[in-house]
Parts: structure tokens; sequence; C-alpha cells
């Protein structure tokens, strides 16, 4: 079992979804020492990073047909580079074969398609995008396909894939008029959704509630 599905396990036993399973309490095979004054969780709780983006992958089968899959197991690893916790998955044979995917971000407006794209394997369901009415349109510069539905996405060419672990190279972005402001994306207009490992569900956006390295500028006057 990878790491993602792990934590993904941890998270529905804690939320109740599976049996009392002990959401550890050793480390290293020594009793786990409490922080006082909190609730310890131990290793396995599923609340590590918290919130997971929901990332939508793309990429083309051996029959150039798209599929897509929903990771919350994801992040930034350069300033051009993303990485992705991935079990095996069709996406992972799409990839190996293409050396290419895409990754969008899912939103309010698409919370279920973009949920079924998690629940549904393309080895199933190998129209899963067309079933969810989704179109695509092929990526000029990575041999990936662009959901069309889906108003923000990176072009990604994989730089590695070992390990459960998915390291792309974003050689493009490319956003629909709908989310911008000023000819920058604006989150407000995207409205992303993000996966909440605690309560196993998705969670919208909040308000604006200070400016990055601007808020704590109050501390640091003389
Ligand atoms: C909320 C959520 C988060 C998920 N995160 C991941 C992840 O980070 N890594 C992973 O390998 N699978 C993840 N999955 C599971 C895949 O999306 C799922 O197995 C999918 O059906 C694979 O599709 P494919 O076989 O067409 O590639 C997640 C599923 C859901 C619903």
């Amino acid at each position: 079992m990878k790491r993602w599905s792990i934590v993904l396990a941890a998270a529905l036993a804690v939320a109740g979804c599976k049996s009392n399973e002990s959401t550890t309490s050793i480390m290293n095979n020594q009793p786990l020492k409490e922080v006082a004054g909190r609730t310890n969780f131990g290793a396995s709780h599923a609340l590590m990073t918290t919130p997971q983006p929901c990332v939508m992958i793309a990429t083309w089968d051996k029959d150039h047909t798209p599929d897509v899959m929903m990771a919350a197991w994801a992040g930034q690893y350069d300033h051009n580079q993303i990485v992705v916790s991935l079990s095996k998955h069709k996406t992972t044979a799409n990839l190996e074969l293409t050396g290419a995917f895409t990754v969008s971000f899912a939103d309010v407006r698409t919370v279920a398609e973009s949920d079924y794209f998690g629940l549904v394997s393309g080895d199933k369901v190998p129209d899963k995008v067309a079933r969810a009415g989704f179109t695509v349109t092929p990526s000029p510069n990575v041999d990936a396909p662009i959901i069309n539905e889906y108003p923000l996405t990176l072009e990604c060419k994989v730089v590695s894939w070992a390990d459960g672990i998915l390291v792309g190279e974003v050689v493009n972005q490319s956003a629909d008029a709908s989310i911008l402001t000023d000819g920058k994306v604006d989150l407000a207009k995207l409205q992303p959704i993000v996966f909440d490992a605690s309560g196993v569900c998705y969670r919208a956006l909040g308000e604006v509630v200070g400016g990055a390295w601007n808020a704590g500028k109050k501390f640091t006057a003389e």
C-alpha cells in the first residue's frame, strides 16, 4: 500500500468509516510521549498537512483516450516542479507511456465530477471523462489532454517517477479568461476546493484574511 492510501485509510478509520483501528501510540517501539494539554493523535493520523489540494491529473492512454484522476497528496516541489504521491493507476501506466500529464484544480462547480474521477478507474470505465460530460483539448506542449471544464491547467513533463513519487516539470500554465482579474489568476473566481482529511470531505476556500509577507509587518516595526 502506498503512503497516500495508508494515510487515507487512517483518515477513514478516524472518521468512523472503518473499525476502531489504533492511530498509533508508539514511535520507534517506544511509547509515544504525549504533548501535555493537547489531543495527541500519534504518527498515523490522517491530518498531516492540511488542507490538501485537489489536483486533477489528466493523461492519454495507449488509444489516445483521455483519463483523469483526483490526487490530494500533491504539492509544489520546486519553482517549476510539482510532486504527487501515487499508487499504481491507469494514470501512472499512461504517463509511463507518454512521459507527460496535465494538472488542473477541482473547484466548487466540479465537485461531483472531480470526486467521480477519484472513485472510478479508467481501467474499468475507459470513457469516464466523457461520462462525466467533460471534454478535452490536446496540450500543444506536452503529450497529454487539457480538460476544458477545469479553467486552470499546468502542462507537465515527467521528470521522475519512482517509488510512488511523481515529479513533473511545469512547461506551461494556462487559464480561462473567466478566472482572471487584471490578467492574473483570481482564486475568488477559480473557487478551488481542498480535501479535508479529518472530515473526509471537500471544502471551498474562504476569504482573504491578510497579505502574505505583509500581515506580520506589525511585529517588525521599530
Ligand atoms: C479525495 C481523493 C484523493 C485521492 N488522492 C490520491 C492520491 O494522492 N494519490 C493516488 O494515487 N490516488 C489518489 N486517489 C485515488 C485515485 O484518484 C483513484 O484511484 C482513481 O480512480 C484513479 O484513476 P485511474 O485508474 O483512471 O488513473 C484519491 C481519490 C480521492 C477521492
